[in-house]
């Protein structure tokens, strides 16, 4: 059995619509206890980054997968919106001049354009931050030992050994380190690159689900496995759409991967063998739920999206 697309956008647009509300209320102007105060300019751009725009592809990831759990739908929003808020910060930080230099995200100007460059970073400091509040809180699981391994995980996919060690890659791989001359990465090193800088938070949305139902070890592994060929795929996707999307349709600037020495699937198989390892990875996806049956055709639909997408 599978989920009709229709029955995919609509659970892709609830779970958008429950994570904006529930954006809007954590980033509320009031200071939790422990804080001592909000800066109305530093809420103002957290908010402005996270708030009214982006798919919600990583909070529907998390939903769905805990829903093969029957996970209660408020901790799998709850940790959707942790994992939402790192991506976001990601983002701030990526179009950063220092780092992609881009004036255009989710069809706005970038942070550091509505704002300035210090804002800027710090909005994303305090959305990386925030995130392991949000993870930490007793109302994504009472057991404090399945927070501490949530915790765990989020740590270990957005920082040194995932997103941002990826981020790292990324740009040494364009010659930043190295006097400007592109490095000429090899498929391998080009993998480990983008599985690290995309993969990790896909592959992490996933395991969220796994961890906050308390999967067995073979439930797990199945969902690790789904969750690193959609992040390898995502991130094909999103190349390829540099290479033939347009910045109206895409939100954000296009054509500037080959310009800046990107390292990319793309870049070093070119378009259509591109093509051809994204449907393999969506094969491979929809083979890792196969312990799930007809459970996870949600999960199998988003696996068709993330290649198909046009933005
Ligand atoms: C863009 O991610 C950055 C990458 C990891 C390639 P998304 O395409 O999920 O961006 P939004 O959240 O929908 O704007
Ligand atoms: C971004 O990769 C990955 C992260 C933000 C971690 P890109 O630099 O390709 O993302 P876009 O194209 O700017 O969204
Ligand atoms: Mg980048
Ligand atoms: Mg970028
Ligand atoms: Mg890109």
């Amino acid at each position: 059995m599978t989920v009709s697309g229709d029955a995919f956008s609509s659970q892709l647009g609830s779970v958008a619509a429950d994570t904006e509300a529930l954006i809007n209320t954590l980033l509320a102007p009031n200071p939790c206890v422990g804080e001592i105060a909000r800066p109305q300019r530093l809420l103002e751009a957290m908010r402005y980054s996270s708030l009214g725009g982006g798919k919600r592809i990583r909070p529907f990831l998390v939903v769905a997968s805990a829903d093969l759990f029957a996970v209660p739908r408020q901790r799998s929003l709850m940790a959707g919106a942790a994992l939402e808020f790192i991506h976001c910060y990601s983002l701030i930080h990526d179009d950063l001049p220092a780092m992609d230099n881009d004036d255009l995200r989710r069809g706005r100007p970038t942070a550091h354009k509505a704002f300035d460059d210090a804002t800027a970073i710090l909005s994303g400091d305090s959305l990386l931050t925030f995130a392991f509040d949000i993870a930490s809180r007793p109302e994504i699981h009472p057991d404090a030992a399945v927070r501490i391994d949530l915790v765990r995980a989020l740590a270990r996919a957005a920082g040194i050994g995932g997103m941002a060690g990826g981020q790292m890659l990324d740009l040494a791989a364009e010659g930043r380190f190295s006097g400007g001359r592109p490095q000429a990465l090899d498929e391998a090193a080009i993998l480990t690159l983008q599985a690290m800088k995309t993969g990790a938070l896909l592959r992490f949305a996933c395991l969220a689900g796994a961890i906050l139902g308390q999967a067995t070890a073979n439930e797990r592994a199945a969902l690790e496995r789904y969750g690193e060929a959609i992040g390898k795929a995502f991130q094909i996707a999103d190349d390829l759409l540099d290479v033939e999307g347009d910045s109206a349709t895409l939100g954000k600037a296009a054509h500037k991967d080959a310009e800046a020495g990107k390292a990319t699937i793309v870049g070093i198989l070119g378009v259509p063998a591109a093509k051809e390892r994204l449907a393999a990875l969506v094969d491979e996806a929809k083979s890792a739920l196969r312990p799930f049956g007809a459970k996870a055709s949600i999960l199998a639909e988003a696996a068709q999206f993330i290649a198909s997408r046009n933005a």
